[in-house]
């Protein structure tokens, strides 16, 4: 933390930083101050200034931190008016061997399903626009060779452009940087095992990512070759798991996320989606594919059920036209369970960046490409 000024009229850095350590942070179960989030604090007389830095931009509690501490700096005698800047700083996840491959993206998330149709894409968009919409810095990468839905979804298409050494360049799309199968190729292609492994690969390795927050992964469907390839050769820092309540959805979400454990890649947990639907001439909650299945499937598996995302006809035309449920209709239920997700996401991927090392040794070589399951 920057040193205060110390004494200034009647108020002391020790003093505010005494007023704000009640206040905790939900999730680390400690305080803000102790956490080491309050910085540049600045006394002149009766006026104190500080930053919050969370550790992403995403943070939900963000407006309820800032008024907290808003609340109890301006109680002390001798302060007459509070500046709070909140900041963050987008914690990663870097192990060893995540160095060579994204080496500037903080977090890398799948959002994966066992079942093909049941909103993989549609959760995979808009989470990264949610995330966006925060302030971070996010790409969508879709890796689904079978059906790819960014180019339809975010309404952008043609070839990226590529540089002189043959590195693609993200296209641009609503603050998204973005890169898909279906820019490549305008036509389906039958894809066989080792152009997979290799066109995800050059995705992982030859697209100019940048520095990003948070990339998100619409990963190929189901537990095959693709998504097997992806899963070892992606430094992923978490998975996101999308199935809707159905049993025959359910059967293939557990191996989805089966297939995650094996590899050691954290489930950050499930999301219900076609959860229910909501009348809209009577406001009642129906839920037309059953109740409590993914609730159940977590529990079974030891995971967070981290989202319940309504049937909303709308979904669909904002998904075809170009601009997803979170930039088209934001404030609709579906809008803002998505939303939701993306404040849950981003808090669990601070969590788990915080108990893992925060190293990024550029001098490691990364190198192990055919990982047995269980060898991450
Ligand atoms: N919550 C929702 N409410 C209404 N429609 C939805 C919802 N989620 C997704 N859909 C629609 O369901 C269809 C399938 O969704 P999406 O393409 O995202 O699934 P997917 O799992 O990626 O499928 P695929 O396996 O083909 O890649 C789309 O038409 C989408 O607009
Ligand atoms: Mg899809």
């Amino acid at each position: 933390m920057a040193a205060g000024t110390g004494q200034a009229g009647n108020v002391t850095e020790a003093q505010i930083l005494d007023a704000l350590r009640p206040i905790d942070d939900p999730d680390f179960h400690r305080s803000i101050v102790d956490l080491g989030f309050i910085k540049n604090l600045r006394i002149e007389g009766g006026r104190v200034a500080f930053s919050i830095e969370l550790t992403t931009p995403a943070c939900p509690v963000k407006e309820k931190f800032q008024q907290a501490a808003h609340q109890a700096v301006m109680a002390l005698p001798g302060v007459e008016h509070v500046d709070i800047e909140m900041t963050a700083q987008t914690r990663g996840s870097r192990g060893p061997d995540r160095a060579q491959v994204l080496p500037h993206v903080r977090n890398v998330v799948a959002v994966a399903s066992g079942k093909g149709g049941v909103g993989k894409s549609t959760v995979a968009a808009n989470l990264a626009l949610a995330l966006s919409r925060t302030g971070a810095t996010v790409g969508l990468m879709d890796c689904d060779v079978y059906g790819p839905s960014v180019p339809l979804m975010l309404g952008v298409s043609g070839p990226p452009q590529a540089t002189t050494d043959q590195k693609l360049i993200p296209k641009q799309g609503h603050g998204l940087k973005l890169m898909s199968i279906g820019f490549l190729a305008d036509t389906p292609v039958i894809w066989r095992g080792p152009m997979v492994h290799s066109l995800i690969r050059t995705f992982l390795t030859d697209v100019l990512w940048g520095e990003l927050d948070y990339l998100i992964v619409d990963m190929p469907p189901g537990t095959g070759d693709a998504a097997l390839t992806l899963t070892q050769l992606a430094p992923l820092s978490g998975a996101v798991i999308v199935s809707t309540p159905q049993e025959v959805a359910l059967i293939d979400a557990r191996k989805g996320l089966q297939m995650f454990q094996r590899v050691q890649v954290p489930v950050l947990g499930i999301v219900e989606n076609m959860s229910y639907f909501v009348c809209p001439s009577c406001d009642t909650k129906h839920t037309i594919f059953g109740e409590g299945g993914c609730e159940r499937v977590a529990r079974e598996m030891g995971v967070p059920l981290i989202g319940r995302i309504p049937l909303q006809p709308d979904v669909v035309s904002a998904g075809d036209g170009g601009k997803p449920t979170v930039i088209s209709a934001p404030d609709s239920p579906a809008g803002r369970a998505f939303t939701d997700l993306a404040g849950i996401v981003a808090r669990k991927l601070s969590l788990l960046n915080s108990e893992a090392p925060p190293v990024l040794d550029t001098n490691i070589t990364w190198v192990n490409t055919s990982k047995e399951p269980g060898g991450r």
